[in-house]
């Protein structure tokens, strides 16, 4: 029986003993029983954008602009969604986005949400600001599903031999691509975060692939070493909020929290952290470097312009990630979907092209399909389930929005994803 199919099955076999889904099946109630499971801090982070949210909203109105064409009587009982990407066959063109802090929502984030991934059969694109070390997540995947698709996603630091580092591990742990972010080199002006005062990273939360890194501790020793000998600036006021903000620095470093509040080593971690992140000089030279130097298939997320993916894929860029980071960088940006034409065109074929932002629905991911990607990357609503019910909540999030696709496919008159054209869609006036 089709992905869809079963899906539905699942849920009103379960309806007639009373039980209903783990996560609401429509985005808007998604969205508000998450508000709900997470505190403030999370919420705003989590759910928030840049700015007055505009890109946000653009993100979903871009999609109300293209309505499905339906054919009819053409057999649609054999569907195909799975496609091939940088060498693995994915069940659905459908990725779980990098996602950091996800601790916010629940603890052990990424081994949960990396697992749901698994479980699926699609990739999950481990963040570099993630909660779990990066081979703590390949295992728990590994776990679910040998050779379970897992793509690492970077952010350039200042300190390139930090850089190398990341990379080597990637490598190391079995990453399919490596996708670098180009959006964030400085955090977006986020509202929601700034009147809280709230910065995850500052409090010790989603560092972890840094703190677990040989080179970054090789930073953190070198700069207590340094600082050991001259004066202290004036001390801290001893606050509540700065004793909670300090045991939770020592709660996120390796070793035991005890021991670690005794240690100069987890506040300096973070220090160093905020330091070296990220490097706003990154340009193509940079690209062009690492393309060289890594065996792994480049992604670059957050373009949106043609003119730069035509670049990237003249470098050599196996794939376009077009994004715009699900409207938390930049206020009043262009929406990921009125870029995608423009950028599909430019590429021509010779790179992989993928989109995030917006994506809420397999019909949304249906009408990205049609106008060009190869597939799409969900973001916030892989959050929102995890949030809702863990493992099982990040999994049904992405799960009903394959099983949406698939019947939407069906119910379209297509067979499979890959045959999807922009003749499938009409644009509304
Ligand atoms: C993100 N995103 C992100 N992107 C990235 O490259 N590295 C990261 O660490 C993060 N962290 C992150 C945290 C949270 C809480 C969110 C919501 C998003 C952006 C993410 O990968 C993706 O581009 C957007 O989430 C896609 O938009 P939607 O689906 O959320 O609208
Ligand atoms: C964010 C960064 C970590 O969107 O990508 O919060």
């Amino acid at each position: 029986m089709s992905i869809g199919r079963q899906r539905q099955n699942a849920i009103y076999s379960a309806g007639v003993f009373g039980r209903t889904p783990a996560v609401p099946t429509d985005f808007a109630e998604l969205e508000r029983r998450a508000k709900k499971a997470m505190g403030q801090r999370a919420w705003a982070y989590i759910g928030g954008g840049a700015g007055e949210g505009t890109t946000m909203e653009a993100n979903r109105a871009a999609f109300d602009r293209w309505s499905i064409v339906p054919r009819v009587l053409r057999d649609v009982s054999q569907r195909n969604l799975s496609v091939e990407l940088f060498g693995k066959t994915l069940a659905a063109p459908v990725l779980f986005s990098p996602v950091g802090a996800g601790e916010l929502a629940q603890r052990d984030s990424d081994l949960l949400i990396g697992a749901a991934a698994a479980e699926l059969g699609v990739p999950y694109i481990l963040s570099n600001q993630g909660c779990s070390p990066m081979e703590e997540t390949a295992a728990a995947m590994e776990a679910v599903r040998e050779g379970a698709p897992r793509w690492f996603q970077l952010y350039w630091s200042t300190d390139d031999a930090l850089v190398e580092s990341l990379v080597r591990r990637a490598e190391e742990c079995g990453a399919d691509a490596l996708v670098v972010t180009l959006d964030t080199t400085m955090l977006g002006w986020r509202p929601q975060d700034l009147n809280l005062g709230s910065l995850p990273f500052a409090r010790g939360e989603g560092i972890a692939q840094y703190t677990s890194d040989p080179r970054f501790q090789q930073i953190v020793t070198e700069r207590v070493a340094e600082s050991a000998g001259t004066q202290a600036g004036p001390r801290p006021r001893v606050t509540a909020a700065a004793v909670a903000a300090l045991v939770s620095m020592a709660r996120h470093l390796p070793g035991g929290t005890w021991a670690n509040l005794r240690s100069p080593i987890p506040r300096a971690s973070v220090e160093t952290f905020l330091d070296i992140y990220s490097r706003p000089s990154l340009n193509w030279d940079d690209i062009a470097g690492l393309c060289a130097r890594t065996s792994l298939p480049v992604v670059l997320k957050g373009i949106l312009h043609p003119d730069d993916a035509r670049r990237a894929v003249d470098l050599g860029v196996d794939g376009i990630l077009v994004s715009n980071h699900g409207g938390r960088q930049i206020d009043r940006s262009v929406a990921s979907l009125d870029a995608l034409v423009d950028i599909v065109d430019a590429v021509r074929g010779r790179a992989k092209v993928l989109l995030d932002s917006g994506i809420r629905t397999g019909a949304d991911a249906y009408i990205a399909l049609a106008l060009g990607a190869d597939a799409v990357c969900i973001g916030r609503p892989h959050m929102y389930g995890l949030a809702i019910a863990g493992q099982t909540g990040a999994r049904e999030a992405v799960a009903n929005i394959i099983a949406e696709l698939d019947l939407t496919l069906g119910l379209s008159g297509q067979t499979d994803v890959a045959d999807l054209t922009r003749e499938m869609l009409r644009r509304r006036d």
